[in-house]
């Protein structure tokens, strides 16, 4: 199936947003040095393809509908300090265990991509940080700044956006040897639960689904069928994605695809708005409603359904199923008001958009050891009330987005073997938001297949 053409949005071009007022933007020391950093990057190969964008587009039509579910997850802020092939191992592994928990408790195909090879750039409350009345900027993410509270850290340093580009090279061409190379192979599956998962409730739980798969593909092949054959068997697709924050490095990767003329952002497969930054004026909406990949937008509680409407029409004129996700992250005690006009306006517009929930944002708080932390019940009842308000709307719930590592890190509070007020000390590891763990994951897996199924 590909997606009827539709022309090139007229006058529209990779700096037109330059015109534009840009929320949350380094205040750049040295802009000659920023504008010779972005030459290069632009004469640098691109990261994904255009083709792969418009596959995955394919598939996000699919989750609009309902045929398919998005999951899209991964750190809250990639690190330049916490790069290895491990993590990058242990996140893809997380990944597809909570895709085939998905697919198969739910029976439909699980639409995987990353937060991942390029989430470096975080938008702040506050541009500065004040410490023991000493003031800085703020930490904006590894490919702007040090996140260690010292001046010549927080320094932005355009060399960083280098740093992050080749980072991102690396850990997709990892990405790309693990999905397509035999890691993800489903006679693998077994070997995807992690011994630190293994014993607890959803491990052992997980470790019976496998079972079950084994014993099917077992019994396909006893039929005769030739599961060397199948490719789908064999390897997955398993797209990037990050939040398109720094415009000046989006623009420098934006490249006209040459089949079609159209123009990608060539940084990832799917590019988001912030919650921040959706200024329907803003340079945001104006440079991603020009690039012809998949894109989110992340609505909080105080997304207002003519605005909302508006930020539709602008980035999906054509009402192209897959163009768009929006992404709700309202907090547990919102969702229920905030939701509901969303889906109504925007179904009665007629965009034909993917609904994914981030139960993640809307639900962090200061505990009292100073550490930002989100507790697993409510991110199961934001969800829970995302699928209720779905239902009760008669829109499809097409995704969720989540902020989770592979390893055992103790960020968040709960699960079933609760993470407690005084583990949170033990292993935070987070740059940014804390992440559910890879225990935490697999249990909101299993009641998110258990939602989607009923
Ligand atoms: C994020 O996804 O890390 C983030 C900052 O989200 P939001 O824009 O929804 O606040
Ligand atoms: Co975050």
């Amino acid at each position: 199936m590909t997606a009827a053409p539709t022309p090139p949005k007229p006058g529209w071009t990779p700096h037109a947003w330059r015109a534009r007022p840009s929320a949350q933007q380094p205040e750049w020391p040295d802009w000659g040095e920023l504008d010779a950093v972005l030459a290069e990057l632009a004469r640098l190969p691109p990261l994904v393809f255009a083709g792969e964008a418009r596959t995955l587009t394919e598939s996000l039509a699919l989750a609009a509908d309902g045929r398919a579910f998005l999951l899209q997850a991964g750190d809250c802020a990639e690190s330049f300090g916490a790069f290895s092939a491990n993590a990058i191992r242990d996140k893809l592994k997380i990944i597809l265990q909570m895709s085939v928990v998905l697919t198969y408790g739910a029976g439909v195909p699980t639409i995987k991509v990353g937060r991942i090879a390029g989430q470096f750039a975080k938008p702040r409350s506050s541009p500065i940080e004040t410490r023991d009345g000493v003031t800085l900027p703020s930490f904006r993410g590894d490919m702007v700044n040090d996140i260690a509270f010292e001046a010549e850290a927080r320094r932005p340093d355009p060399q960083r956006l280098l740093r992050g580009y080749h980072q991102a090279a690396a850990t997709l061409n990892l990405w790309r040897a693990f999905t397509k190379g035999g890691f993800a192979d489903l006679s693998r599956v077994h070997a995807w639960n992690q011994e630190f998962v293994t014993a607890s409730p959803e491990g052992r739980r997980y470790e019976d689904l496998a079972n079950e798969i084994e014993r099917a593909l077992r019994f396909m092949s006893a039929c005769g069928i030739d599961l060397d054959a199948e490719l789908q068997l064999h390897q997955v697709d398993a797209y990037t994605s990050h939040e398109a924050l720094l415009l000046g490095y989006e623009e420098a990767l934006t490249r006209q695809d040459s089949l079609t003329g159209d123009w990608y952002d060539c940084s990832a497969h799917l590019l988001w708005i912030g919650d921040r930054t959706r200024q329907l004026d803003g340079a945001h909406v104006e440079f991603l409603s020009g690039v012809k990949n998949p894109i989110g937008v992340k609505l909080g509680p105080t997304s207002d359904p003519d605005e909302v409407a508006a930020l539709c029409e602008r980035l999906d004129p054509d009402r192209r199923p897959g163009r768009l996700a929006l992404i709700t992250r309202m907090g547990k005690d919102l969702v229920a008001d905030r939701l509901p006009p969303l889906l109504t306006k925007v179904s009665e517009a007629g965009h034909p958009v993917v609904w994914a929930c981030d139960p993640m944002h809307g639900n962090t708080f200061s505990h009292a050891s100073g550490h930002k932390t989100r507790h697993f019940d409510d991110v199961m009842a934001e969800l829970r009330d995302f699928f209720a308000a779905c239902a009760d709307i008669g829109v499809r719930p097409g995704g969720m987005h989540i902020e989770l590592t592979g390893e055992d890190v103790t960020e968040c509070l709960g699960g079933t073997e609760a993470v407690l007020d005084a583990d949170l000390e033990q292993r935070y590891q987070t740059m940014c938001d804390p992440r559910l763990n890879a225990r935490q994951s697999l249990d909101l897996a299993f009641q998110a297949a258990e939602l989607l199924r009923s």
